[in-house]
């Protein structure tokens, strides 16, 4: 399915509630990022990690095609692997290669986007031994229902590595980020293990470029977000009365980006009794990405009921994949 039907009430998808919760009232307006992965957005994504600014994505592949033996040797057997927003996995893939190759693997993505699942599915073909379980759902409920299937003896696995990679763990703000892990460790059991990849704090410099990119491919997967609301629960964004804007804390430890009206400017959105008016200059809140201090992930882990087991730093591009085991 290419979009969401428009005929089924748009009006009332989570989308379009959600979306009407972050623009009505009056303080800093927001739209979720995680609504930033259509079809399209998901293409963008990808255009980015391609991106030489972009270096989080070539770190997290550097270090995984690096240390997949390893951690596949790690893996007890009859381990699954479910990976939190997989992408098109293509960093994935020398780990699950490794992995597959020991033992019959199976492959659990949890994505709520469908293109994305397409873009894995076909990223992983021809791997021997691969058993691809594509979930499409959010990461918690997917994870709830993993353990649900373990928990039932449908899995087919006993252990399971949960792989949460590209910095996805940056969209929350530090207490949100343990808050997150310590729901994950809950549906886990002593043993499992986790790989987390997060993005380091870096020169504020290189942060600005990374999700500002001269080619302009960042600020079209922003805007494509409007273009989705559009399209999907019929407001009217003017695409072209609206700019990428991206702020920048000066010590690098985090950057938000947002979306800036041009102009004052007034925009109907469904559902709610009246169109929203935007002032110059007045912006849309829609991604945050926070950045690690490489000594502060162990004790995130460790407060969350991870144990941290090896960690690895990439030498090009701050970047930390640190494996933990659930206590
Ligand atoms: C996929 C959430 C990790 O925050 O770096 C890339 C998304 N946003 N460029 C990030 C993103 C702008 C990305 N994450």
């Amino acid at each position: 399915m290419a979009h969401a039907p428009l005929l089924a009430a748009p009006a009332f998808t989570p989308l379009a509630q959600e979306a009407r919760a972050g623009l009505a009232g009056g303080g800093q307006k927001s739209l979720p990022c995680k609504y930033l992965y259509d079809e399209a957005g998901t293409l963008l994504f990808e255009a980015i990690c391609a991106l030489p600014e972009y270096g989080l994505s070539h770190a997290d592949q550097r270090l995984l095609q690096a240390h997949a033996a390893e951690i596949a040797a790690g893996c007890g057997p009859r381990t699954a692997v479910v990976e939190l927003g997989s992408g098109s996995a293509r960093k994935t893939r020398p780990l699950l290669e490794a992995l597959a190759a020991r033992q019959a693997t199976v492959y659990i993505p949890i994505e709520i986007s469908p293109q994305a699942i397409e873009h894995s599915r076909r990223g992983l073909e021809g791997i021997t031994g691969l058993q691809f379980r594509p979930l499409e759902a959010e990461y918690r409920e997917g994870l709830a229902a993993v353990a649900e299937l373990r928990r039932a003896g449908r899995l087919g696995a006993e252990r399971l590595l949960v792989l949460f990679l590209g910095s996805t763990l940056g969209n929350f703000a530090p207490p949100q980020a343990t808050e997150f892990l310590r729901s994950l460790r809950r549906d886990l059991r002593p043993g499992d293990r986790m790989l987390l990849g997060v993005d380091l704090a870096k020169p504020a410099r290189q942060l600005r470029l990374a999700y500002d990119d001269p080619a302009g491919v960042t600020a079209a997967f922003n805007l494509n977000l409007l273009a989705r609301l559009n399209r999907e629960m019929g407001t009217d964004f003017n695409l072209r009365q609206w700019r990428h804007q991206v702020k920048c804390d000066r010590r690098g430890r985090w950057v938000e980006m947002h979306l800036r009206a041009r102009r004052a400017q007034t925009v109907r959105v469904p559902g709610l009794p009246r169109p929203v008016s935007f002032r110059r200059g007045e912006t849309i809140w829609t991604e945050s990405s926070h950045k690690f201090a490489r000594k502060a992930i162990a004790p995130l882990l460790a407060g969350a009921g991870f144990r941290p087991l090896r960690q690895w730093a990439d030498t090009l591009w701050p970047f930390a994949e640190t494996l933990a085991q659930a206590e």
